[in-house]
């Protein structure tokens, strides 16, 4: 199977799926890998692995179904089975999310439905949560609101700052992301009309 990786930034969860194709634990292949910006750090760790990556900049478009357009046609020039957001921070237009409907996963750094959206470590420490995390979800045309596959839990201990848990996140995001994909890859994973099943039973 054929994953296409889309980045904005540093892309560590990009190279922990790229570690676990090199690695034999995922039976996959990133055949690209693209950035919405042209500053994005991981572009060159992608292209330092000889990974194709490719910069679709959005400002050069004039609105943001323009961009999702030139992002669909360069997506679908690598021809994926599999569309993994690892940190890629544009809201897709509902065209684009039909387009990939059922095969365009989402990882994002909070406990789905809680802090769907941007500053999820420092909205768990102001509400005083104990528990914080991670989750892997389809994407629907719903923001951040798609159906969870998997979270992992961190403690939320008194001296964690909004870094401190961003980094205590991140370690279990490069673990579950390429569980997730691994479970998508064997035809373990689908996303049905009302939820998501694994292995054929509801999730
Ligand atoms: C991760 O925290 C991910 O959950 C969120 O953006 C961050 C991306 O980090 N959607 P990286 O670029 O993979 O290092």
């Amino acid at each position: 199977p054929r994953l296409v990786i889309l980045i904005s930034g540093t892309g560590s969860n990009m190279l922990a799926l790229v570690e676990a194709c090199r690695r034999g634990d995922l039976d996959a292949t990133v055949a690209g890998v693209i950035s919405n910006r042209p500053d994005a750090a991981g572009v060159q760790h992608a292209r330092d692995r000889d990974i194709p990556a490719l910069v679709v900049d959005h400002k050069e478009f004039s609105d943001r179904l323009a961009f999702d357009k030139a992002m669909m046609d360069a997506i679908d020039e690598f021809d994926p089975d599999l569309v993994v957001l690892a940190g890629f921070m544009r809201i897709l237009t509902p065209e684009f999310v039909r387009h990939y409907q059922g095969r365009l996963l989402n990882i994002h750094p909070s406990l789905l439905p809680l802090y769907p959206g941007l500053n999820t470590h420092q909205r768990a420490i102001d509400a005083g949560d104990s528990t914080h995390g991670v989750s892997v979800h389809f994407v629907t045309e719903e923001l951040d609101g798609g159906p969870v596959v998997a979270q992992a839990v961190v403690s939320v201990t008194a001296d964690d700052s909004a870094n401190s848990l961003k980094d205590k996140v991140h370690a279990q995001e490069h673990v579950l992301y390429p569980i997730v994909v691994k479970w998508f890859v064997e035809g373990r994973l689908r996303l049905t009309s009302k939820s998501v099943t694994l292995d054929g039973k509801e999730l």
